[in-house]
Order: structure tokens, then sequence, then C-alpha cells
């Protein structure tokens, strides 16, 4: 089917911010709203995808005929991919993952008594880079918010976690990235040229990315 070329494929799509307690009332989040993997998700499923979609937090509602897993952990989104990473063909990690979690998360509300207050962070596991090691024949799809240097860091991204492709988008330009409506980005893969996506929406992005890993699972 012509119009539905990811048809028979199963794609799992991350998207949203992860969040860390810090106590019983507070966390460590960021600003990902999710819009990107969300369109991903939803662009995936009209190209006759087999999606999941596990989000991260997200006020977008779970997409219309669309497996939606919801984690709020860096650790519990670990796991939501892990359980169903062997059944995969392609894996679209765009969620925003904390880097670190709170060592000792309080049971009870932290007071204010002190005039400062220290919070020990630990390393979050690098799912993408973990998958990237025992991958088999899945195709993987990695995000980069990065402020400086972006091509330098993006490539070395690509590289460290054996990506078969990394999407580069500059979050120091509010205009895209985190919270927009729109994106701009440019595609790095390995061995070919980088493809740059000038300013445009989401869901156009998503179309392009998804028509990308396509011809390259022709290959
Ligand atoms: O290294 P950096 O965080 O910039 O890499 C971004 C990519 O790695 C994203 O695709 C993100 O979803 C993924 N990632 C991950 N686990 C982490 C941190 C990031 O899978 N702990």
């Amino acid at each position: 089917d012509k119009n539905k070329p990811l048809k028979g494929k199963n794609i799992l799509v991350t998207a949203g911010g992860t969040q860390e307690r810090i106590d019983p009332v507070r966390f460590i989040g960021n600003d990902s709203s999710g819009k990107m993997g969300f369109a991903i998700a939803i662009e995936a499923q009209k190209l006759g995808a087999n999606v999941t979609l596990v989000s991260g937090v997200s006020k977008l509602p779970d997409p219309v005929g669309i497996t939606t897993i919801r984690v709020k952990t860096a650790v519990e989104l670990s796991e939501a991919i892990t359980r169903r990473f062997d059944e995969q063909n392609i894996l679209i990690m765009a969620a925003a993952v904390s880097d670190y979690r709170v060592q000792n998360v309080a049971d009870q509300k932290i007071k204010k008594d002190e005039d400062t207050l220290t919070l020990t962070l630990e390393k979050n596991p690098d799912i993408l880079k973990q998958l990237g090691k025992i991958k088999q024949d899945q195709y993987l799809v990695g995000f980069a918010a990065e402020t400086q240097n972006g091509l330098i860091n993006a490539q070395e991204k690509l590289e460290k976690k054996n990506l078969n492709l990394l999407v580069l988008n500059d979050v120091s330009n509010a205009a895209i990235g985190f919270n927009s409506n729109d994106n701009e980005v440019t595609l790095l893969r390995p061995q070919m040229e980088n493809i740059f996506i000038k300013q445009t929406s989401k869901k156009q992005i998503a179309r392009e990315l998804l028509n990308v890993v396509i011809s390259d699972l022709k290959k």
C-alpha cells in the first residue's frame, strides 16, 4: 500500500518530560511539552505503523487509536521501553529525560528550617545509549536539544549512542523547540549528508523525519 509505507512496522515513540520526586509535593522537571513526540506518533499511525506511545509528563490527551502509556520518572520510562523493545522495528526517543534524580527522596514534605538546602542528585541511566548497545536491527532515533555547539555535540551523540538518526534542535531559539508549535531541525545520520529542515510545524517535521526513516529502511 503506497499510502501506508509503515504498515506492519512496530514503532515505539517516547514524548514529554520526566519528573523526579524531591518530596511528596515537589519535583524536578523540564519544559518539554510532548508536542514533537505526539506529532511523530500520530503521523506514524497515519502512515500505517502500529504505534506505542510512551509519554512522560505532557498535558496532551492520548491520541485516538494509539496505545499510550504514561510514566513520570526516567526509571519508569526506561522500564516501559525495555519491556517492549524486542518487538519494535523503530524507536523514536523524543522524550526529554531527566539526567539526574534525587538520591534520597523525602517521605515527608521538606520544611524550610534551614537557610540553605542541598539536594544530592545521582545520574539516571542513559536509556538510549543502553538500547544502542543491545539493539538487534531496530532503527534508533534520538533527539538532541542543544543551546551551543549543536552540530559537534550532535555528531558525538549519534556515534556514542549508536543511533541511525539524530534530530538536532536548537532550544536557545524560543520560536522553535520546547512548547512551541514549530521546530527547525538538522537530521544527522552515519556516513550521510545532514538534512536541514527549516522552521515549520512539528507535524511537518514529523512527516519529513518519518520519510527519511522509511527511505533508510528500504536500503
Ligand atoms: O545526551 P542527551 O540527553 O542530549 O541525549 C538526548 C537523547 O537521549 C534523547 O533522545 C533523549 O530522549 C535520550 N536520553 C535518554 N536517557 C537519558 C537522557 C537522554 O534516553 N537519561
